[in-house]
């Protein structure tokens, strides 16, 4: 039997359009933070498949969500390439030793040897796929990356960044340095990819969240076809694998894009109308309420309603326009998930 997500990932018509939130398992659920103190803090809960495996599913039982994420984050990649990881409370995500040089690359670990470093990931998806088989409920395991483009802001920043000031004077000042970065990274993200498949998962996310860093004419050279390089890769070899793309605010971007995957998620700022002119004949449309909007019930129902008239249940999956934030009330994501769920006839 074949899983209605991934049905509707590759753009099969469905008994209804599946529903899922990005970040859906997070800070906002107090099931996972229960769960994470245990672990002792968010990285340990990375590295422990059964914990991981437990936050991957309290979604589906808890906001009836219709498709499950992997747990993990996508900078366990530069982490275990050699770049020392720290999630300081309330600071987010550090690197203590930011790219600057030819010679900070080469130092890194690269290839097969990194992507089979990622050994607790691949653990979490094989006891997910035990744990989602034995349901019965047929619900899709998505794996994810982020895009080397979103990887690289944070290894050669160091952390988060508002200005992008470093990466993007590299950029524009030593673009090879940049490019033997994103390189580096696009190899490592092909193996890890094909082994997350080979450990079980059902549908590929490329998350590249900081895509609206770059100026439209450049997004192509230093992010988008590093995207389809792995997307090509994954695709030549399992082609029945789903490849979700998610380039946040780049819509001036639109007309450009181009390669073999199967899912363009939109993000919020984008009109769904306009996504579904410029993209919707090629590819399969994901997305796109404004994750703010489960602040208020009536808005969620406004959004639901608006995004289903445009989409008419074809070639669509729900989802937010970026991921949940940790104080938005439980009963609100369910809210958002049921309405889904009733104007798609579930
Ligand atoms: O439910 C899911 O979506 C699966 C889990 C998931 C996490 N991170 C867990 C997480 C996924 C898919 C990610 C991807 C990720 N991580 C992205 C791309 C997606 C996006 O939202 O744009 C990015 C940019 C990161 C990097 C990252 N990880 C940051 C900037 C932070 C700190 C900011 C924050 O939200 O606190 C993280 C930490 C992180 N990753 C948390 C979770 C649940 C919070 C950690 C905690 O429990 O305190």
């Amino acid at each position: 039997m074949s899983k209605i997500f991934v049905d509707a990932c590759l753009g099969k018509e469905t008994p209804y359009t599946p529903v899922w939130m990005m970040r859906q398992a997070g800070r906002y659920l107090p099931e996972y933070m229960a769960v994470r103190k245990e672990a002792g803090n968010f990285l340990n809960l990375c590295h422990n498949p059964k914990a991981a495996a437990e936050v991957t599913i309290q979604p589906l039982d808890i906001v009836g969500v219709d498709a499950a994420i992997l747990f993990s984050d996508i900078l366990v990649i530069p982490d275990e390439m050699g770049m020392d990881l720290s999630f300081l409370q309330g600071e987010g995500p550090k690197f203590s030793d930011p790219i600057t040089c030819d010679e900070d690359i080469d130092r890194l670990i690269g290839g097969d040897e990194a992507a089979s470093k990622l050994t607790y990931v691949f653990d979490t998806i094989k006891l997910l796929r035990k744990r989602l088989d034995e349901r019965g409920d047929e619900i899709a395991l998505i794996g994810f990356t982020g895009a080397p483009w979103t990887l690289a802001t944070y290894m050669i920043e160091g952390q988060g960044t508002k200005t992008y000031n470093i990466c993007k004077k590299m950029m524009y000042s030593n673009p090879d340095l940049l490019h033997k970065i994103l390189k580096k990274v696009t190899e490592v993200v092909k193996l890890y990819m094909e082994k997350q498949i080979q450990a079980g998962i059902d549908v590929v996310q490329i998350f590249d969240s900081w895509a609206s860093a770059i100026e439209t004419d450049k997004y192509d050279e230093f992010s988008w076809s590093y995207m389809v390089e792995i997307a090509e890769y994954l695709k030549e070899k399992y082609p029945e694998i789903p490849i979700i793309m998610f380039p946040k605010g780049i819509s001036a971007f639109y007309d450009k894009v181009y390669g073999n995957f199967d899912v363009f998620g939109v993000d919020w700022a984008t009109p769904m109308a306009l996504a579904k002119e410029k993209l919707g004949d090629k590819y399969v449309l994901q997305g796109n309420m404004e994750p703010c909007r489960l602040y208020s019930k009536e808005m969620i129902t406004e959004s639901v309603e608006n995004i289903q008239k445009v989409m008419g249940s074809k070639r669509h999956i729900f989802n937010l326009g970026h991921g949940i934030l940790p104080d938005v009330p439980v009963e609100n994501a369910k809210h958002f998930v049921s309405e889904c769920q009733r104007v798609s006839g579930k």
